[in-house]
């Protein structure tokens, strides 16, 4: 391994939100954070000494979101997941809600309606629902081992004629899941027949674990005219504060229409050092990526001993992607306040709530599990006790 992650930089007194909001949120600061989406991992060191570098320039002044840049993450996506993106596909956007809430202006009008699978990422359907659209929610079927599939039958119920879009995240936050192509497939030809265009939100397609696959929604048969596809470094890399995202959009027609609103709010070029880190990070990264997944699984693989050990209590979901581990609360109390009491008072850990991720996501914990194995020890020792100590 040429890469350490056994410890990591302190983010106390940084402006990190994961740690400047605790109090608010949990309301006590004596708590671990695992929440927010993102790591308390440090960023690469070859992205830091790129930003450092351009940073000794000393002028700062507007510059252009660089077609190198651009052509690295093409070819990373080409490569890796075996799209045919060209670079006039590409524009670059500071945050994917923003895209998503571009995606909602140019391909639908209020009183339309908007399918969402859920528990899914919150912002799908609370954005679908500020932009006055109805949200269909179709929610994703759990198995006894707490594996989520599709329910392809109740989505084709659900369908109406204002049916216009579909939220896909595409992997699964926070269900954990690297949708297959077979799914994948049934999924793109609902929609086709029904007029239906796919928002993929593939800003985890980086942290699948093997064996399994990202499989980019756009390589579905003929997915790419009616898909809109979003990346980002900001989860792979831990970049999420440089705001350095992308939509990609092939077929033409969908491309115009999403130009027209793109245009009227003036997204711009991003800032300097969200530049250098986007080219660095498409350019080298991988290796970073495949080390850092290593350990990540590790992480969870030491969760899951310690939920198993306690299953009685708490049953973990088996993970193919993200560092975001799904986890059945409902044994500890049959309420979202027991729960959370639990968490907070007796492990200290500072989570997300099921119920944020939708109706079913009830009785239900995100824990983020992307730390150091130095911090991740101190979480499980906490979880272990906490668990041990349940009455
Ligand atoms: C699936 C998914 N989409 C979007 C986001 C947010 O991305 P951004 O900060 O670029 O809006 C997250 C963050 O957790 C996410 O998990």
């Amino acid at each position: 391994m040429r890469y350490d992650f056994s410890n990591s930089s302190n983010r106390n007194n940084t402006n990190a939100e994961k740690y400047q909001l605790v109090y608010e949120k949990f309301g006590t600061k004596n708590i671990i954070p695992a929440w927010i989406a993102d790591m308390d991992i440090d960023s690469p060191l070859f992205i830091q000494e790129a930003i450092k570098k351009r940073f000794n320039h000393n002028i700062f002044g507007y510059e252009m979101f660089p077609n190198s840049a651009f052509e690295a993450q093409i070819s990373w996506l080409n490569t890796h997941y075996d799209t045919d993106y060209l670079q006039k596909n590409v524009l670059y956007v500071h945050s994917a809600r923003a895209t998503i809430n571009m995606c909602l202006e140019a391909f639908s009008t209020q009183g339309d309606s908007v399918i969402v699978q859920t528990p899914v990422y919150g912002p799908f359907f609370d954005l679908v629902q500020e932009s006055k659209r109805e949200v269909i929610f179709n929610e994703l079927v759990c198995d006894d081992y707490g594996y989520y599939t599709f329910d392809f039958d109740n989505l084709k119920k659900q369908i109406q004629t204002n049916t216009k879009l579909l939220l896909l995240c595409n992997p699964a936050n926070p269900v954990g899941r690297a949708w297959k192509k077979e799914e994948l497939h049934r999924l793109h030809t609902i929609c086709k027949e029904n007029n239906i265009i796919v928002i993929s939100d593939e800003l985890h397609c980086d942290l699948v674990y093997k064996p399994n696959k990202h499989i980019a929604f756009s390589t579905i048969d003929d997915a790419k005219d009616l898909t809109v596809s979003i990346y980002s470094i900001g989860k792979s890399f831990n970049l999420s504060g440089l705001s350095a995202s992308t939509v990609i959009i092939q077929n033409e027609k969908l491309k115009e229409k999403f130009d027209r609103v793109y245009h009227k709010y003036q997204i711009g070029q991003g800032n300097i050092f969200s530049h250098i880190a986007f080219e660095e990070a498409y350019k080298n990264g991988y290796q970073w990526i495949q080390e850092l997944k290593v350990h990540l699984y590790e992480n969870y693989e030491l969760l899951k001993k310690i939920c198993d050990k306690h299953s009685h209590l708490v049953k973990i979901s088996p993970i193919e992607a993200t560092y975001l581990a799904w986890i059945d609360c409902k044994a500890l109390g049959n309420s979202d306040e027991k729960i959370n009491n639990f968490f907070i008072k007796e492990a200290k850990i500072g989570l997300n709530s099921g119920i944020s991720f939708g109706k079913n996501g009830q009785g239900y914990v995100r824990l983020n599990f992307a730390m150091s194995k130095e911090a991740i020890k101190i979480l499980l020792l906490n979880l272990d006790n906490a668990l041990s100590n349940h009455k």
